[in-house]
């Protein structure tokens, strides 16, 4: 394969947003999302709903990146695609297309683990992250804490039991009678309000693992309990709630990222995903970073949240890795690294 002129299409489609992106050499050219507001009324992603929105989206999302690239499809050297994890309603349509297109155009296919691509949207701006550094990924699928030794290599070394943080936000928020995704209206809410007013249990875990499951109970508990002696009690304190379940949050997230960052001795930190835009977490993890003496990397916030520019970039390195993939690749819904 020739590797001074490399044209990639990239697709992402694994949850509620259907994205293009061109990256020629390693550089993004453009990153088209389409994200679907039909899930909003319903308190989180409705998986057949994703699917038939990814079927309508794909098309135009890609005839886009293509134009405003001033790209046309016979120069692509690969079409890149999320292979997982994710949805399989909604990463099958992703997949298929990818392979057709790759078919017609007789080029090579390559398969983007979603996690990884989170990861590798350090890559797109700079300053880049020096290899090895500890990533805090952190969305509403998944709440990972990564050792990353290089483009490709990537461990795994502290994971959640339950839920992801992102879905311990929604829910919360869901509590609170916020719409989905509730995550960015908390950290709205938390802006104005006292994170010291409400202590809210906090689950103890071993090692580096996380849970995040106790702690919706505990705020549904919590809630309960103060509704019945006052029925005003949510819509009297939103912003101290908000800004209380956030501070949990954010703390137990740290804590086990500084555990890690000691046990490894890595003072290179990365976040990752779709919650890394919570401005606790930002203000938080900037703390922590001058006490520890860390140098922290956070992606540009469009990079954060899924988009196909990080498929693209992650595609661009196994393509210089020769890493391809057959036209008998199936969609992985638990895809590992
Ligand atoms: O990475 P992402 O776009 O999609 C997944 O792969 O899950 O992450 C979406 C998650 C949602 O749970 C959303 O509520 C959360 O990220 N999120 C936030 C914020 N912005 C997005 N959570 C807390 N604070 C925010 N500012
Ligand atoms: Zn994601």
């Amino acid at each position: 394969m020739p590797t001074s002129d490399i044209k990639i299409l990239a697709l992402e489609s694994s949850c509620d947003e259907t994205s293009a992106a061109i990256v020629d050499n390693g550089k993004v050219l453009n990153n088209i999302i389409a994200t679907q507001s039909v899930h909003g009324n319903y308190g989180g992603v409705v998986p057949e709903l994703a699917s038939r929105a990814h079927q309508q989206n794909i098309v135009p999302v890609v005839d886009e990146a293509l134009k405003n690239a001033a790209i046309d499809k016979s120069s692509l050297s690969a079409i890149a695609f999320t292979r997982g994890p994710g949805l399989l309603g909604a990463l099958l349509v992703g997949t298929s297309f990818a392979k057709s297109m790759a078919l017609a155009l007789n080029i090579p296919l390559i398969e983007v683990n979603h996690m990884q691509a989170h990861i590798l949207a350090h890559f797109i701006d700079d300053p880049k992250p020096e290899f090895p550094f500890l990533c805090l990924t952190v969305s509403g699928g998944h709440t990972q804490i990564v050792l990353v030794k290089s483009y490709l290599e990537m461990e795994i070394v502290g994971e959640t039991r339950d839920d992801a943080v992102g879905e311990a936000f929604d829910k919360s928020a869901k509590l609170l009678g916020l719409n989905y995704p509730g995550g960015p209206l908390i950290d709205k809410y938390a802006q104005l309000g006292d994170p010291s007013r409400f202590k809210l249990p906090q689950t103890e875990m071993p090692g580096l693992e996380y849970s995040f499951s106790g702690i919706k109970t505990g705020i549904l508990y919590f809630l309960r309990d103060e509704l019945k002696k006052n029925e005003k009690f949510i819509d009297e304190n939103l912003n101290d709630i908000c800004a209380s379940i956030q501070h949990t949050l954010v703390e137990m997230l740290l804590q086990k990222l500084r555990k890690a960052a000691r046990q490894f001795e890595i003072k290179n930190i990365a976040l990752a995903g779709g919650v890394s835009a919570n401005s606790g977490l930002r203000n938080g993890l900037n703390i922590m970073a001058e006490k520890e003496n860390w140098k922290v990397y956070v992606p540009a916030f469009e990079y954060c949240t899924d988009n196909a520019a990080m498929i693209g970039m992650a595609a661009h390195y196994k393509y210089l890795a020769g890493e391809f993939t057959s036209q008998e690749v199936s969609a992985l819904p638990r895809m590992k690294f």
